[in-house]
């Protein structure tokens, strides 16, 4: 390690060997309670906390702050108008100038007793130290409902598609990295959903070759207080980052959920459609027209909420995004059209294949402008 200074510490300070990132949303009764358990594993071992909060409602931050303003190795990164696990955590480690740094759930699902193992493992050379549910003395009972532990499992396999079966709990979102492999990695990670330990593990792998993992069983604990913030909106957007990371990037997960509320566009005008026409009895046209409106409204909603969730346009901007994302999906639309009628028109394709190229075009039009026009980064 170069330091620029002679002397890394200060009188009554020492600069911490580990950061442990704790990402908040509503954890008020929480983070105090694991604040306390942290200082009593890491007795004796200089380590700083560092809270993520996104602004909570129930007021976390204030909370975090006022005990970072008793205790010299807690700090808060309050965010503002911004949501996500993965990018609080990675927003928590940038933010670090330890040499290790690790996360763990505010709400004490995760042991943190087995922080000093990790620590440990990771000293000893492992690259990341993962807590896992699946190996040895760890389990997942106690922690999940029969519902949740389906969905972790098909998530697991799933996600041992990229990673191999060596990582027992690609899905844990309880682990250790050296500082200097997050930088590494830190520019190419998804900052949507809740996936980023198989997001790190894919890119160490790709840029590094074969990484060494080690893995630390715990038992997962039910939520202490409050709670959980997963979703079927995650659970999608987890499956966006599998399919993009098996294209290697070449599909952004963005752009497979953009396709995905795309199809769903497709139900829903055809719904609409004969609601209006058959149903309701209105001209073909309006129905038409109808139809189309609905399926733009629903599309841009269910873009807004998911593929855009990190981006998401709320109060006046919701309404200005929805007229620009009406105006840009009409472009579209034209693009389709000409697209296909020039493939079908040309011989170059039957019909069929002449719609799906057009289809394909206005997703990949209206993705591509609706994605700095309409939810801007
Ligand atoms: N800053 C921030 N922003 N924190 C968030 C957000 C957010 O949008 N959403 C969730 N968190 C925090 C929670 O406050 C909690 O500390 C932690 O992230 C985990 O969230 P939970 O809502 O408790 O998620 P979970 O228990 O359903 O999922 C956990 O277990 C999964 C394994 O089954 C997470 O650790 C997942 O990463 C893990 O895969
Ligand atoms: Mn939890």
């Amino acid at each position: 390690m170069t330091s620029t200074l002679a002397q890394p510490s200060v009188a009554g300070w020492t600069a911490p060997k580990l950061s442990v990132v704790v990402p908040t949303f509503n954890e008020r009764d929480n983070i105090v309670p694991l604040i306390d358990k942290l200082e009593t594993v890491f007795a004796g071992v200089p380590f700083e906390v560092i809270v993520v909060d996104d602004n909570s409602p129930d007021g976390t931050a204030e909370l975090a702050k006022t005990v970072a303003g008793e205790r010299p190795h807690v700090r808060c990164i309050h965010r503002i108008g911004r949501r996500g696990l993965s990018s609080a955590v990675i927003e928590g480690m940038a933010s670090s100038a330890a040499e290790f740094v690790a996360v763990i759930d505010a709400d004490h699902q995760h042991d943190e007793s087995i922080l000093p193992r990790m620590l440990s493992e990771a000293e000893g050379g492992a690259d990341i130290v993962v807590g896992t549910r699946y190996a040895g003395e760890g389990s997942s009972e106690a922690g999940f409902t029969k519902g949740r532990q389906t969905g972790s499992t098909i998530a697991t396999r799933l996600s041992q598609l990229l990673t191999g079966k060596a990582l027992s709990d690609p899905m844990s979102g309880f682990f250790l990295l050296r500082r200097e492999l997050f930088n590494a990695v830190v520019p190419g990670l998804s900052r949507e959903g809740f996936k980023i330990l198989l997001d790190i593990i894919v890119s160490a792998n790709r840029k590094r070759g074969g990484i060494t993992i080690a893995e630390v069983p715990y038992s997962f604990r039910p939520r202490h207080a409050g709670e959980s913030k997963m979703s079927p909106l995650i659970a999608a957007q987890f499956l966006g980052l599998i399919v993009s990371q098996i294209s290697r990037g070449v599909l952004p997960t963005s752009f497979l959920l953009f396709s995905l509320v795309g199809a769903s566009g497709v139900f829903v005008h055809l719904a609409t459609l004969t609601f209006a026409f058959d149903m309701l009895g209105f001209n073909f046209a309006n129905s038409q027209l109808v139809a189309t409106l609905v399926a733009m409204t629903t599309n841009f909603i269910l873009n807004n909420e998911l593929t855009y969730a990190d981006k998401r346009l709320r109060g006046r901007r919701f309404f200005t995004g929805l007229l620009s994302f009406y105006l840009v999906c009409s472009f579209g639309t034209l693009a389709n059209v000409s697209v296909a009628s020039i493939i079908y028109e040309a011989n170059l394709a039957n019909f069929f294949v002449a719609g799906i190229a057009g289809a394909v075009m206005s997703v990949v039009f209206n993705y591509s402008v609706t994605r700095t026009f309409t939810w801007r980064s």
